[in-house]
Order: C-alpha cells, then sequence, then structure tokens
C-alpha cells in the first residue's frame, strides 16, 4: 500500500491507472478505523480493481464545542489495518491541500432540504461540511465508484442526492452496517461509553428492531411506535433526540402505500451522541427503494 500525502502524488498514480483500464473505487475516512470501514474497503475491493481511503478529519463538519480537536487519532494503527486489508491507496492530505484558499473562502456545496432535519437540525452547518469535503474528495480522487455506510443514513442520502443533482460521473455504493455482538453499530463515539453505559447501548439497536418487527406485522400507527420506542429509550438512561419512522427514498413521512422504510434514531448516552438505523422491505443500492 502506498501512502501519499499530496495531490500531484495521487494524480500520477490516478492516471496510471486509468491508462492500464483499472477502475476505482474510494472509502472516504476520518480515521481511528474499525470493523465498519474495513467492510467498506472489502466492498469497495469487490466494486473496483483499486481502492483508495482517504484519512481526513474535517474542521468544517465538526459545530463548536463539538469533538474535533479530541477526534480519536491513530495513524500508525489505521495503516497497519488499511495494509493488511489491501487498500492500494492510503491518502493522508494535509488541510492546505484540501482548503488551499483556507476554510473561510472554501467554496461550498449544500443539499437543502435533506440537510436541514434529524442530524441537521441538531448540528446546523453539519452536512454543509460533508457535502463540501466529499465534493474535494471526490474532485481530487476523481473515483469511479464510491462506498459509504448505511450507518451514517442520512449522510450517504444526502451524498447520493448531491452526486444525482451534480450528474457526479460515479457510483454510490452504500455498505450495511457492522455491528458488535450484542448489536450495537460500531462507532469511533463508542469510546467515549462508560462501562455502564456500554452495558445499556445495545437497547438502542434493540428498539429499532423491535419496532422494524412491528412494521413487518402490519402496525402501521407510526406515531404511536415513535411515541412508544422513544419513552422506552428514555426509560434506559438514553437522551432522545429523535426516532422517527420514514420513507427509505428521501425521508418524508411514509405514504400509504409506502413499502421502503428506514426507521433512524439519534441519542445521547452519556457523553456519547449514538445514531442508528434499520431498513425494511428494500435494498439501498437498487432502484426499487420507491417500492
Ligand atoms: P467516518 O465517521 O470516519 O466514517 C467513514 C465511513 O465509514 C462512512 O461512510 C460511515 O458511514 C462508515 N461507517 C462508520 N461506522 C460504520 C459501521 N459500523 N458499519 C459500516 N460503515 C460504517 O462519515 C465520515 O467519516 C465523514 O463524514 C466523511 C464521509 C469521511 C466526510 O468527512
Amino acid at each position: 500500500m502506498r501512502v501519499i500525502r499530496n495531490k500531484a502524488a495521487l494524480h500520477k498514480q490516478r492516471a496510471e491507472w486509468r491508462h492500464a483500464r483499472e477502475r476505482v473505487a474510494v472509502v472516504l475516512t476520518m480515521g481511528n478505523l474499525h470493523a465498519g470501514h474495513l467492510s467498506l474497503v472489502r466492498l469497495a475491493q469487490q466494486n473496483a480493481e483499486r481502492v483508495v481511503v482517504t484519512l481526513f478529519v474535517n474542521p468544517t463538519q465538526f459545530g463548536d464545542g463539538e469533538d474535533f480537536e479530541a477526534y480519536p487519532r491513530s495513524l500508525k494503527r489505521d495503516t497497519r489495518c488499511l495494509e493488511e486489508a489491501h487498500a492500494d491507496v492510503l491518502f493522508i492530505p494535509e488541510i492546505e491541500t484540501i482548503y488551499p484558499f483556507g476554510i473561510e473562502n472554501a467554496t461550498r456545496v449544500s443539499v437543502p432540504g435533506l440537510t436541514e432535519i434529524f442530524c441537521g437540525s441538531r448540528q446546523p452547518g453539519h452536512f454543509d461540511g460533508v457535502t463540501s469535503v466529499v465534493m474535494r474528495l471526490f474532485s481530487i480522487v476523481q473515483p469511479d465508484v464510491a462506498v459509504f455506510g448505511q450507518k451514517d443514513y442520512q449522510q450517504q442520502l444526502i451524498i447520493r442526492r448531491m452526486a444525482d443533482d451534480l450528474s457526479l460521473p460515479l457510483k454510490i455504493v452504500t455498505a450495511p452496517t457492522v455491528r458488535e455482538a450484542d448489536g450495537l453499530a460500531m462507532s469511533s463515539r463508542n469510546a467515549y461509553l462508560s462501562d455502564e453505559e456500554r452495558q445499556v447501548a445495545p437497547a438502542l439497536y434493540q428498539t429499532l428492531h423491535d419496532v422494524g418487527e412491528k412494521l413487518q406485522a402490519g402496525e402501521r400507527n407510526y406515531d404511536e411506535l415513535e411515541d412508544r420506542a422513544t419513552q422506552s429509550l428514555a426509560e434506559s438512561r438514553f437522551r432522545p433526540e429523535y426516532f422517527a419512522i420514514r420513507q427509505a427514498i428521501d425521508l418524508k413521512e411514509p405514504d400509504l402505500d409506502c413499502s421502503v422504510f428506514v426507521v433512524l434514531a439519534a441519542v445521547r448516552l452519556g457523553k456519547a451522541r449514538l445514531i442508528d438505523n434499520i431498513v425494511l422491505g428494500g435494498n439501498l443500492n437498487s432502484n426499487e427503494l420507491d417500492g
């Protein structure tokens, strides 16, 4: 695996691959890698001959008082993991490479609507930071395929919309959420949980799963299902931010004939903020989402 830090070297490598007619898949990360990230690398390998992993802790997607400075960094371990996973290139840009005119003067990309709800309403500007840096990384790497995790459901949906809307010449692939044995979705931020909170944390997935079973059994009183789930989470030490049953395709409230649902939730637990979701009735990578 080559570790590349500057744009010129990456462009040279990209040109060689293009010349050899090899497709390139990219996995964008902020580092501190776990099995979830590595599953994205494997899926990328199934979709292209070459895989570039980027590691950039993007300041513009963290709000004031969020954990940008404290965000866990573990470059040595990350490099070793990616080597073992046989990634072709690890791209670790400097901040000046990503924002050559400075953050304040940087061109931004913004997707209205989808970015203003759920995680977007709690963290204003967060998704503008995400779409803007993803667009920059796409422009530098020029991938044929980009793989994102279902774990961040709203994020992958916004990126799909951006790619569609701007006719970006690449395919977006969404990878299933990798979980701990007890169901907790893997996340760098699980490290913020105390031992006691860690014991409670799997109840988030359990609650999503229970609601999923009720939907599959034909229950359609969404408000009541959401209220009961929120209440039960609050009773087991979570501080729920949202719990919602939506159409998977656009996060709108389900129509009567909706057949593909996403149930998504964000909670606080101690110092950690946890998000998770499940999709019912469809495959995120096919065109059948609108049922
Ligand atoms: P980061 O949180 O490092 O996540 C990188 C990718 O890994 C994302 O696509 C995310 O959805 C995926 N991922 C995280 N946990 C996962 C899990 N348990 N199972 C499967 N996939 C998982 O998301 C970001 O970074 C940033 O916003 C980024 C897209 C890199 C832009 O800065």
